[in-house]
């Protein structure tokens, strides 16, 4: 069961800044994007979450982490872009999504940018549809804990932290030894909340990429983290 291990006036600004990053992606996601973004061509659908300007804070640790021999796993793939960034270097990329058409869509973008035979995906609730396990696992999870309203929410909000919790207990079950984690999260959620995940399941964490993010007399540190066991 999970409880915000931010206090109740910290929620009620996530909760604003939700409502304001919602209405503007789903003003923004129009009739889709297409996005040039690291070298790729993603064109991303209405309901699919697409690349934003924080992105490339896990996008580039996944082309500076990646190796040839790595089997990868890219956890909520969205439209793709993190599992297409693995497939150039490694040849064995699992992208899930509980989302269909992220699902369709990560398909396509990896034809697009030509690594189809590189880069299986399948739609999956988190694990459910996950077999095998991996040198390196990617996730950059929907930030907040409310109920979503349609897919495109679904993206940034997890209810009561149900994926996030449900990959942290699971996650070791799908680790080869000296498997390492790139993890993406920002205080515009309860990082908090994510910290403790991680050290319950005995993840060693170190900080990749840190931004800051002004707007509206708020601010919001965005972080890309590495995991490891010890
Ligand atoms: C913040 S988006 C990240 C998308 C993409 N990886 C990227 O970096 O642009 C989170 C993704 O997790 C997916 N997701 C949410 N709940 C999930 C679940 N229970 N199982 C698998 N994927 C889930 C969403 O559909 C969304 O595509």
């Amino acid at each position: 069961m999970y409880r915000p291990t931010v206090s109740d006036e910290y929620a009620q600004r996530i909760r604003q800044w939700h409502e304001n990053a919602y209405a503007q992606a789903r003003a923004e996601a129009g009739d889709g994007q297409t996005f040039d973004y690291l070298g790729l061509t993603l064109v991303v659908p209405p309901d699919v979450h697409p690349i934003n300007a924080m992105s490339h804070l896990l996008g580039e640790a996944v082309l500076a982490e990646v190796r040839a021999g790595d089997r990868v796993l890219d956890m909520g793939t969205g439209c793709g872009v993190n599992a297409i960034l693995a497939a150039s270097k490694s040849t064995d990329v699992l992208a899930v999504d509980v989302n269909p058409h992220a699902v369709a869509t990560a398909r396509e973008n990896a034809e697009r940018n030509g690594v189809a035979d590189r880069v299986e995906v399948r739609e999956s609730d988190v694990f459910s549809a996950v077999d095998g396990d991996f040198d390196l696992v990617v996730f950059d999870p929907p930030f907040r804990w409310f109920a979503p309203r349609d897919l495109l929410e679904r993206g940034s909000t997890d209810e009561d932290y149900r994926a996030l919790t449900t990959f942290f207990r699971q996650v070791r079950d799908h680790l080869r030894p000296g498997a390492r984690m790139l993890i993406f999260f920002g205080t515009s959620g309860d990082l908090g909340y994510l910290e403790r995940l991680a050290a319950e399941a005995g993840f060693h964490s170190r900080i990749l990429a840190n931004r800051r993010l002004k707007k509206d007399s708020w601010q919001v540190d965005y972080y890309t983290f590495h995991l490891s066991l010890p």
